[in-house]
């Protein structure tokens, strides 16, 4: 049962006529087909700024359009709870929610948004490590809208009949973005809640962890043997273990002597860029290690930044150190302090960070975090202090906004690398992502593909799995499988826990180490591509991963296939996601021509296909990103049915802020059939950045395999005589 609310009525009706009815839905544009509804005017003027909005306090533009064709009914549930339903027409399709398991296909789910330390979730599991209240809808004609249910609370989101949200908080806006496709609907989330910062370019390379690798001669030996063995890869990554008792901030002396000269010689002998490890939890345990001597505890006490518990005293609990206390984000005064403890640490040549536990995850508690009652103190421009109810869902993405400017301050000239574990909306602006403690199974692997795309569809482009699985040692198949495909994914990362086998490319014998250097192969030579697509995303807020029906939003089809994923809109990839690769998939209609790459007959590579239309810039296989120079350019080209196709590249230094002055170089390829012949040409070119003296090939794609070539100079026109 439903109950409206009985609220005031808008001034523009005549009070005259006024019958104490429901309460008044105001609807407000804040762009065009964007349009912000509140439940009532005494909803709008209670709000809490937004956390997922670029704008926290975004203003109106004006009156909503006429006949919108979305609007929210607000309700209170039988529990109490603010909610509201948008009606869908048959034949929608629903996506997004964010860290979702199981299908890529919402309809007909339920997702609770409450940041969770959810190790070894499986489909049934209904909190993940980050809340996205969004959802993605996809109407049977295409078109397509979005909805924002503007909210940090817990959210319940039921999409088993239509859309409907259950927040246990106060009321709340809902944003509507009204498109007419599902493309324009996620790009125009990311104008709202943040486009991505470019990552330096290592970041985009294949990332090695464990938990943990130590001492710091096993990190050697680990990145030397990549190197020994030509496997591509940029970053080995340190997990709890190099701290001194799991204190942040802290390195073991024994473990890690030295960790500047490990890094150093990482970066300057090997090549390798390093992420160290951050938690929130910082150790108070006196019995073990008096805090006295541990300045980023005494510090945090004298200061008064943790959060409090319900009676005003420091909230205690237990995670890896022992007992810890936990910053309060939600203060600039703490935030910047927080910022300023990577200074030293950052000074040990550290290239990345790594925030994990943030939901905040709390050992030993039934509910695996801090109480719901526990204090934040809450700048004003949070709307105030508040119960950790209120911000339990944005504690992560406030530590990675401090973590990020920390980096960013220690090393002006440089793009900070951070990743998280717990997300909120909008976290895209400040990190990257991974879906935490999956397990080293069939349906985790096959599972990654919607994960990603549905993360994708809720604007966070940069994210992927632990490749292999963090829980459980898997088999050797099951690791060359998803190590085939998955180092595709934007966030390319091996990792698992520890306990487990080694699970480096090598560790499984001959075959496997075969295969991986294969599918490294391939992610490195399509390394022009991805960085034109992080571009995309950071300038466009375009998905780097998007579902096959993107290719045709009106084939119902489409809309269920997660077995496929694209890369941009040009590049298909069509995994084996089951031992013997013996499942059914559609393919979007249309040209889709296959392309070879290393590994073509592997059933553990996936295929690639190139759509008609698209040209896909390539590179040169190398070791690690910035190996070698883009010479020669190789470009990928797939005819339309009209004979053309288009593709751009975006080169820059790839690292560091000069291209937004204009040091960048961004080019349209175009080829035209004209008769028996093809000719690639340069159509436009952006930024001050001089094209390379360079080779340039071209591999024209004519379908069942069969390719045709021609090469010269990039910048001048190549014709490729057909026969
Ligand atoms: C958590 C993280 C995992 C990490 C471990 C130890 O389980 O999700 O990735 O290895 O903590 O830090």
């Amino acid at each position: 049962m439903r109950m409206r609310h009985v609220g005031l009525l808008l001034a523009s009706i005549p009070s005259l006529i006024a019958p104490a009815v429901t309460a008044q839905v105001v609807s407000e544009s804040i762009g065009d087909d964007i349009v912000r509804f509140h439940a009532s005017a005494e909803a709008k003027a209670n709000a809490y700024p937004s956390f997922a909005l670029l704008d926290p306090k975004m203003p109106a533009t004006g009156a909503s359009p006429e006949g919108f064709a979305v609007e929210p009914d607000f309700f209170t549930d039988e529990q109490g709870r603010n909610s509201f339903t948008i009606e869908i027409g048959p034949g929608t399709s629903l996506y997004g929610t964010g860290e979702v398991p199981g299908p890529l296909l919402r309809n007909g789910r339920k997702t609770v948004l409450w940041n969770s330390d959810s190790y070894g979730y499986k489909e049934a599991t209904q909190s993940l490590y980050k809340s996205h209240p969004w959802v993605l809808a996809v109407r049977d004609d295409g078109s397509s809208f979005g909805v924002i249910g503007d909210s940090t609370y817990r959210i319940e989101i039921d999409l088993t009949e239509d859309i409907t949200f259950h927040a246990e908080g106060p009321e709340f806006p809902v944003i509507v973005i009204e498109r007419d496709s599902p493309l324009e609907v996620v790009q125009t989330l990311a104008e709202l809640t943040g486009k991505i910062p470019m990552p330096p370019k290592w970041a985009i390379g294949y990332h090695q962890c464990r938990y943990s690798y130590y001492p710091d001669s096993q990190v050697r030996e680990i990145a030397q043997g990549f190197r020994d063995r030509d496997l591509p890869a940029d970053v080995i990554w340190m997990d709890i273990h190099y701290m001194d008792e799991y204190r942040v901030f802290r390195f073991d002396d024994e473990l890690f002597p030295d960790p500047k000269g490990l890094n150093e010689y990482l970066l300057n002998e090997l090549n390798f860029h390093n992420v160290w490890m951050i938690d929130p939890g910082i150790g108070a345990e006196t019995e073990r290690f008096p805090p006295e001597g541990y300045s980023v505890y005494e510090e945090m006490i004298e200061g008064d930044h943790a959060v409090k518990t319900s009676d005003g005293e420091i909230y205690q609990g237990e995670v890896w150190p022992g007992w810890c206390v936990f910053p309060d984000y939600t203060q600039q005064r703490t935030r910047d302090w927080w910022a300023g403890l990577y200074e030293d640490f950052m000074a040990q040549g550290i290239t990345g960070v790594w925030n994990d536990m943030n939901e905040p995850a709390i050992f030993n508690v039934e509910s695996k975090t801090m109480p719901e009652d526990n204090v934040h103190a809450g700048d004003p421009e949070m709307g105030g202090g508040g119960t950790h109810a209120r911000f339990h869902n944005v504690y992560g993405m406030l530590m990675i906004k401090a973590t990020r400017e920390g980096v960013q301050k220690t090393n002006p000239s440089k793009r900070p690398f951070v990743l998280s574990r717990a997300i909120y909306l909008g976290g895209q602006r400040y990190a990257a992502g991974w879906s935490g403690d999956n397990s080293a199974d069939w349906w985790d692997l096959e599972g990654s593909v919607p994960m990603v795309l549905n993360m994708s569809l809720s604007g966070f482009p940069f994210y992927g799995p632990d490749l292999g699985g963090f829980i459980g040692n898997g088999d050797a198949d099951q690791f060359e499988r998803w190590f085939g495909y998955g180092v595709l994914f934007p966030f390319a990362r091996g990792h698992t826990a520890v306990g487990n086998r080694q699970k480096e490319p090598w560790e499984f014998g001959e075959e496997v180490e075969n295969t991986a250097r294969q599918a490294l192969n391939n992610r490195y030579m399509l390394l022009p591509y991805y960085y034109s697509l992080f571009y995309d995303a950071h300038t466009k807020g375009s998905p780097i991963t998007q579902p096959v029906f993107f290719a045709d939003p009106t084939d119902p089809a489409l809309r269920t296939e997660d077995d496929l994923f694209l890369l941009g809109e040009g590049l298909l990839i069509k995994p084996n996601l089951t031992l013997h690769g013996d499942r059914a998939v559609t393919m979007p209609g249309g040209i889709w021509n296959k392309l070879n790459l290393e590994g073509a007959d592997n059933p553990d590579i996936p295929e690639f296909f190139v759509k008609g239309g698209s040209i896909i810039p390539t590179g040169p296989v190398m070791q690690y990103t910035s190996e070698k120079p883009l010479n020669p350019l190789t470009l990928v080209v797939s005819l339309d049915e009209n004979g053309r196709a288009s593709g751009t590249l975006y080169e820059d230094s790839g690292d560091g802020y000069s291209y937004q002055n204009g040091d960048y170089l961004l080019s349209t390829y175009i080829a035209e059939r004209i008769g028996d012949r093809v000719e690639i040409r340069i159509t436009g070119a952006k930024g001050e950045r001089k094209r390379p003296i360079r080779d340039m090939h071209v591999r024209l794609l004519l379908g069942d395999g069969q390719e045709a070539f021609g090469s010269g100079r990039d910048g001048s026109e190549i014709t490729i005589e057909l026969d």
